[in-house]
């Protein structure tokens, strides 16, 4: 991870680490402002302030972390925008990755979420600003306790479900179904990481029976040599790439990139369905030019 890299090399362990990633000018971020209710249960939480300038997210995301205090030995602090999410060694810290995917799902309200991966629980937390039925599940047991942990920290148990551990789509109950689904798990990145793949494989060969008709993939893999094999995969499984964002001058941090999937048979209905409109105005609008000009 990036914030590994940067934090070994530059800072001591053991000191309270201050890094702010600025947005630049930004549009002010959608999903970032807590609730008055969570920013009193995050109270005694540092606030970060000026220090190591880190590379900039390119989102309207901010990073900064803390590390952990004679206090609270166990928890690093990880702060997106004013989230706090608690992090212990060994569990994945919201990343320029994770920002970048936050900064480009779109959900809306009574929409469903599936958050696979869900490390921290920051998807979820900030998806809980706007659905209030999401289910987060990942295969590490410290990952499943410090989800549960961050979400009752900001008292979102009614919202968010975070179950037991398990594999990619293990703990889905059968038959649910989602409108959104978000991925950003480890991926493959040099020559050791290529096992990554065949979960990523399996990702995409499963993912389709969890979606509700016109569901929505969002899908985390940084690395643009990635991009051949994500197509490939998505052909191989009925998916059709919607969109792809990512941003080159993030491309030293192992650039992002988020793509918007949707199966190919509800592209397909929908495009028949906005040709059929479109055929029945040209129909409407040729009986009344007919109509004008008889007149
Ligand atoms: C890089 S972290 C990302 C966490 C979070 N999604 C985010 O956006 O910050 C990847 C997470 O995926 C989890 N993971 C890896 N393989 C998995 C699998 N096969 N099934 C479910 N979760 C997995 C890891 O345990 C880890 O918590």
């Amino acid at each position: 991870m990036f914030f590994d890299n940067i934090f070994h090399k530059v800072l001591l362990p053991g000191t309270v680490v201050m890094v702010l990633l600025v947005g630049g000018c930004e549009p002010p971020p959608q999903k970032s402002q807590p609730s008055a209710q969570q920013s009193t249960q995050q109270a005694g939480i540092p606030k970060a302030k000026s220090g190591l300038k880190a590379p900039p997210t390119e989102t309207p995301y901010t990073l900064a972390y803390f590390e952990p205090t004679l206090e609270n030995p166990e928890y690093g602090t990880l702060m997106v925008n004013d989230h706090a999410f608690l992090v212990p060694e060994g569990v994945p810290r919201p990343s320029i990755q994770s920002v970048y995917l936050l900064s480009h799902w779109e959900i809306k309200p009574g929409e469903s979420v599936l958050d696979i991966g869900t490390g921290s629980g920051v998807q979820s937390i900030f998806a809980a600003e706007i659905s209030d039925h999401i289910v987060a599940t990942d295969i590490s047991v410290k990952a499943v306790e410090t989800a549960k942990l961050n979400v009752q920290r900001f008292g979102l148990q009614d919202k968010i479900d975070v179950r037991p551990p398990g594999d990619l789509f293990a703990p889905i109950k059968p038959g649910e179904r989602f409108d959104v689904i978000l991925f950003n798990i480890d991926y493959p990145s040099n020559q050791y990481t290529q096992f990554w793949w065949e979960v990523h494989e399996r990702f995409f060969a499963q993912v389709r029976q969890h979606l509700k008709p016109n569901g929505r993939i969002y899908y985390q893999i940084g690395d643009i040599d990635n991009i051949p094999r994500v197509k490939a995969m998505a052909d191989k499984n009925g998916l059709r790439i919607m969109r792809l964002r990512m941003d080159e001058r993030l491309i030293f941090q192992r650039a992002p990139i988020v793509f918007l999937l949707q199966s190919e048979v509800d592209v397909r209905e929908q495009l028949r369905r906005e040709e059929m409109a479109y055929e029945r105005q040209i129909e409407v609008d040729k009986h009344r030019d007919g109509q004008v000009s008889a007149d």
